[in-house]
């Protein structure tokens, strides 16, 4: 019979596994990332996890006999959190919340505790980070006083596994993922091991009890969530924390989500009393800017079901050195580049000896075709020296030859510029049928950045 490894390495940046050492990762490219990790029960396959206590003897269903229906979801309270879930905290669910530290995880989780628990649900909240006091502390600060909010300072899984079994809550937090370690597991709390197992546990957890469990966990340098990206896959739903430390607004986005939209957003503003959500994102992203400028122009983009006006920002000026530089923030490079080359050979516009600047203002990251147009507006403005009216809101997807094309949810995108006051909308012009009745609004549809520019200006 072979001998059963007791032992294994385990790149901790993709999860991925191998007998013996290796000095680089054959699946990510990574350089050192393998680490030892052993095992004290039986090694298997999935990593080391072994059965949640009080397994079934499995059976299966006649598909026929299911009634279709909705998920059970409780509603957080937080109606921005709620929303990024795809309409409140449902059954049984296991959550991953992502973030860099400091960005607001324990916050958002213990306010969520504290509406719960005070809406009758027994919440309990393990830490692997802070003291029962320093979390009270916190709790003082935000103005939580629930009386079935139970706290458990505690890292080993198999401790809170057992007090969960006693407790009976009907929800769980565990504050942070990385903090917690499992005795099966020999590698030390935070390894892919680790990790993984913990995680997988409280998947069991949550299925078999019906109990959703909250886990936050740390971001690395890289972005992605410290151990391994293999996390994402056991867990039902993955919140990131977006927002940097400059700002006071944080974005909550799914990035996976088994029980509603993915990219969906939630938006908060960090207080001294805690994260307040906002209820009209697109009004905070607008507040700021500037009046008669040129190179400023608003877009709308859609953030998961919801639309958003975002300005776009654009300095065209003369380069010192040779060629000019092209940096973005907010909005993808590459795609920058090619919206100028477009500029450039079929406009005419001379940009190879100047510098273009592109930033998304307050910190927003928009990904879709449909700010090209918005994009191409604001270089134009900063190009011309011209200004584009303050009561215009564009958008739309520009291809190779200049032509505008259209976008997915037109009318959602058109209802929110008029709402926020906007009073002439220019779009692709295949997306224009039927929105011309909308009131109050100008509705002005465009085949091509020719007739683009020329409607700006
Ligand atoms: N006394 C305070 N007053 C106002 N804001 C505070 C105070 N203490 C902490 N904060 C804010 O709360 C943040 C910490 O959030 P926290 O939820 O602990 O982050 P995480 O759990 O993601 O590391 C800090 O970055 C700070 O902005
Ligand atoms: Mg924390
Ligand atoms: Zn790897």
């Amino acid at each position: 019979m072979p001998k059963i490894p007791r032992s294994v390495y385990v790149c901790q940046s993709c999860g991925s596994q191998s007998r013996k050492w290796l000095g680089q990762c054959p699946d990510c490219r990574e350089w050192n990332t393998f680490v030892e990790e052993r095992f004290r029960g039986t090694p298997k396959s999935n990593g080391g996890s072994s059965a949640y206590i009080g397994c079934r003897a499995a059976e299966s269903v006649l598909y026929g006999d299911i009634e279709a229906q909705d998920d059970d979801r409780t509603l957080s309270g937080i109606e921005e959190m709620d929303r990024v879930l795809g309409g409140g905290i449902v059954a049984g669910s296991l959550v991953l919340i992502g973030g860099a530290p400091g960005i607001g995880k324990s916050t958002i989780v213990i306010q969520i505790a504290d509406r719960l628990a005070r809406s009758g649900t027994k919440v309990l909240y393990v830490s692997g980070e802070e003291s029962e006091r320093q979390i009270k502390m916190r709790g003082e600060r935000l103005g939580v006083n629930a009386e079935d909010l139970y706290l458990l300072p505690e890292t080993n899984l198999q401790a809170i596994l057992a007090e969960t079994g006693k407790l009976s809550p009907g929800f769980v937090i565990v504050d942070s993922i990385q903090t917690i370690y499992s005795e099966q597991v020999e590698s030390a709390p935070g390894s892919v091991s680790q990790v993984r197992d913990v995680a997988a546990q409280f998947m069991m957890f949550a299925k078999q009890t019906a109990t959703p469990v909250f886990l936050t966990g740390h971001v690395t340098k890289e972005g992605s969530i410290a151990g391994p990206k293999t996390l994402e896959h056991i867990v039902d739903t993955v919140l990131y924390f977006e927002g940097d430390r400059h700002h006071n607004h944080r974005i909550i986005r799914a990035t996976k989500n088994r029980f509603g939209a993915a990219n969906e957003i939630g938006v908060f503003e960090m207080t001294n009393s805690g994260l307040v959500a906002v209820g009209n994102p697109s009004e905070l992203f607008l507040q700021e800017r500037p009046e008669n400028a040129t190179g400023s122009v608003v877009t709308v983009c859609m953030e998961g079901t919801r639309p958003m006006l975002v300005e776009i920002q654009a300095l065209v000026s003369g380069t010192k050195f040779g060629s000019g530089r092209r940096m973005t923030q907010g909005f993808d490079q590459n795609r920058a580049s090619l919206l100028i080359a477009v500029l450039e050979k079929r406009l005419g516009f001379q940009l190879a000896g100047d510098d273009v600047f592109i930033n998304v203002a307050g910190g927003m990251e928009i990904d879709e075709p449909a700010a090209d147009l918005g994009v191409v507006a604001a270089i134009a403005s900063s190009f011309r020296n011209l200004q584009v009216p303050p009561d215009t809101a564009v958008f739309g997807e520009v291809g190779l030859t200049g032509e505008v094309r259209g976008v997915l949810q037109a009318q959602t995108r058109a209802r929110e510029a008029q709402t926020l006051g906007f009073t002439r909308l220019i779009l692709p012009e295949s997306n224009k049928k039927g929105l011309d009745k909308l009131l109050g609004m100008r509705v002005v549809g465009v085949k091509n950045l020719d007739q683009a520019l020329d409607e700006l200006f």
